[in-house]
């Protein structure tokens, strides 16, 4: 039996959280594919391709096993679009609990073949989220623990394209 999962997010960008959940799903599945919601309502600092792009370079030596695909819509519609039987999802602390429950149990009434996994993000990780490295960069803070390499050149370059980001 081929165990195939998805991880979706928005992934705006990718952290060293998101990638440490990536890692240690990657090892448990035999295919793993990151799924980035395409949600422009959201005004995403990074377009669908940059943040599609950023997760190819962070996850390239995880194997051929993990892919990335952009998508918008529902994630069961996602999963089921690539025979996934389960959604993984990271857990920092007890304050993503409710959220990520409500989710879960919301993707499970919509697609009962697919359930959801939950990995504890790495306890150096359990502070780290997209929002708070936009925050931090913004105003000029090193960001190097919270981020992974080409991600943080990324975001500091933008950050200089444009000062209002
Ligand atoms: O990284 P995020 O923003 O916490 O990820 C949230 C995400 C993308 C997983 C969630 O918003 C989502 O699944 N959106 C797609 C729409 C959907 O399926 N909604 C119903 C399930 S809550």
């Amino acid at each position: 039996m081929t165990r195939v999962a998805v991880f979706p997010g928005s992934f705006d960008p990718i952290t060293n959280a998101h990638l440490d959940v990536a890692e240690r799903a990657a090892k448990l599945f035999d295919r793993l594919v990151i799924g980035v919601l395409n949600n422009p309502k959201k005004h995403p600092l990074f377009d669908i391709d940059e943040r599609v792009g950023l997760i190819r370079t962070c996850v390239a030596d995880l194997g051929e096993h993990v892919t990335v695909d952009a998508f918008d819509g529902l994630t069961v519609d996602f999963a089921r679009r690539h025979g996934a039987g389960f959604i993984v999802r990271g857990l920092r602390a007890v304050s993503d609990f409710e959220a990520e429950l409500q989710m879960a149990l919301t993707n499970r009434k919509l697609a009962p073949e697919v359930d959801t996994t939950f990995l504890m993000t790495a306890l150096e990780y359990g502070f780290v989220s997209s929002s708070l490295a936009k925050e931090v960069a913004r105003f000029g803070g090193d960001v190097t623990a919270m981020l992974p390499g080409p991600v943080a050149q990324a975001l500091s370059e933008r950050m200089h394209a444009d000062p209002r980001v």
